[in-house]
C-alpha cells in the first residue's frame, strides 16, 4: 500500500476549497484533515504520511466543503466557551462572535452564589450549556421557539449532564409573549440571549443562506424585531444589580444601545466589539 504525504493531501484540499470561495482553506483543510485521522490540529505535523483511504476520506470532505455545506455540519460540532455542542441541519451554528458575551456574562456572574441565568434563544443550546459548564451553581433557563432547534438543545443537554454537567431547564416559547417566564419576573441574574438579527434582503454566505435556518438569522424591522421583545423580556426578568448581553448586526451599533436605553430601568448600557473588533453587544444593567 502506497502511503502518502498529509502535507500534499492538505495542500490539494486547500486549493479546491480556495477555489471554491471558503473564507479560510487553510484552517478549513487541517480541521478535515484532523477530523478524519481523530487527532488535533496541531499534531498534524505528528502524522507525515497516511494510508490512500485516509486520503480519500478527506478528498470526499472536501468536496463537500466546496459545495459550501458548513465545516461545523461536516466534522458534527461546534465549540462556545470550553464546551462543544452537537450540531446540523435545522439549527444555527455557534459562532466566535458570541464568545465575548459570554465571557461578559460569565465575569458579571463572579462571586454571586446560586445565580439565576436565562438564554433568550438558546438555538443549539450553546450560550445555557456553556454558562451551566463554567457555574456548576446556576439555574440556567433557556427557550427557543423552534422544534428542530429544541430537538438539538435537548440532545446537547444531555450529552453535558452525561459529562458531569448541571441540567438547564429548556423551554418552547416565543419570547414575544409576555408570560414567558413570568415566575422569574425580577429575579434573574443574567440574560443572553443571540437572537435572529441580520436585516431581512442582506447578503450571506452560502453556508448560511443553504444551511443556517432563515428565522435564526434574519429578522425583520431592519433586523430588530426579536431584539425589541428580548430588552423587554430582559427588563421585566432582571432583578436589581442583574446584567443583560444582547448580540445584534455590526448595522445596530446605535440602534441597539437606544433601544436599550428607552427602558429606564436599565443602567449602564455599553456597546462591545466582537474578536474581530465589529460592534456587536449590548450590555446593561439592572438599576
Ligand atoms: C442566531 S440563533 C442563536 C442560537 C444560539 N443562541 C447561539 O448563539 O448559537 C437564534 C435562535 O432564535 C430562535 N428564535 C427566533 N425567534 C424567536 C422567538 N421569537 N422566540 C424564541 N426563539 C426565537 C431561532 O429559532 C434560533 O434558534
Amino acid at each position: 500500500m502506497n502511503r502518502q504525504p498529509l502535507r500534499l493531501a492538505i495542500m490539494e484540499a486547500m486549493r479546491i476549497l480556495e477555489a471554491a470561495g471558503v473564507s479560510s482553506p487553510r484552517t478549513d483543510a487541517e480541521l478535515i484533515a484532523a477530523h478524519v485521522l481523530g487527532v488535533e490540529r496541531g499534531r498534524l505535523p505528528l502524522v507525515p504520511l497516511v494510508d490512500p483511504a485516509v486520503v480519500d476520506a478527506i478528498g470526499q470532505m472536501v468536496a463537500q466543503r466546496a459545495k459550501r455545506v458548513p465545516l461545523q455540519h461536516l466534522v458534527g460540532w461546534a465549540a462556545l466557551g470550553d464546551i462543544t455542542v452537537d450540531v446540523g441541519p435545522g439549527v444555527f451554528v455557534p459562532r466566535p462572535e458570541t464568545e465575548l458575551l459570554l465571557e461578559w456574562g460569565l465575569k458579571l456572574l463572579k462571586g454571586r452564589e446560586y445565580p439565576v441565568v436565562v438564554d433568550l434563544c438558546t438555538g443549539s443550546g450553546a450560550l445555557a450549556l456553556a454558562v451551566a459548564h463554567a457555574r456548576p451553581d446556576a439555574v440556567v433557563y433557556a427557550v427557543d421557539i423552534d422544534p428542530t432547534a429544541l430537538a438539538w438543545a435537548r440532545h446537547n443537554a444531555e450529552l453535558r449532564a452525561a459529562a458531569g454537567d448541571s441540567r438547564i431547564r429548556l423551554y418552547s416559547g416565543d419570547i414575544s409573549d409576555s408570560a414567558m417566564f413570568a415566575e422569574l419576573d425580577g429575579l434573574v441574574d443574567l440574560v443572553l440571549c443571540n437572537p435572529p438579527y441580520v436585516p431581512e434582503g442582506t447578503w450571506v454566505p452560502p453556508e448560511v443562506a443553504e444551511h443556517d435556518p432563515a428565522h435564526a438569522v434574519f429578522a425583520e424591522e431592519s433586523g430588530l424585531a426579536v431584539i425589541r421583545h428580548a430588552v423587554t423580556v430582559a427588563a421585566r426578568l432582571l432583578r436589581p444589580g442583574g446584567g443583560l448581553a444582547i448580540e445584534h448586526d455590526d448595522t445596530h451599533v446605535a440602534a441597539v444601545p437606544s433601544l436599550v436605553r428607552a427602558r429606564r430601568v436599565l443602567t449602564d448600557v455599553e456597546d462591545h466589539p466582537d474578536l474581530t473588533g465589529r460592534p456587536r453587544f449590548v450590555t446593561a444593567l439592572r438599576g
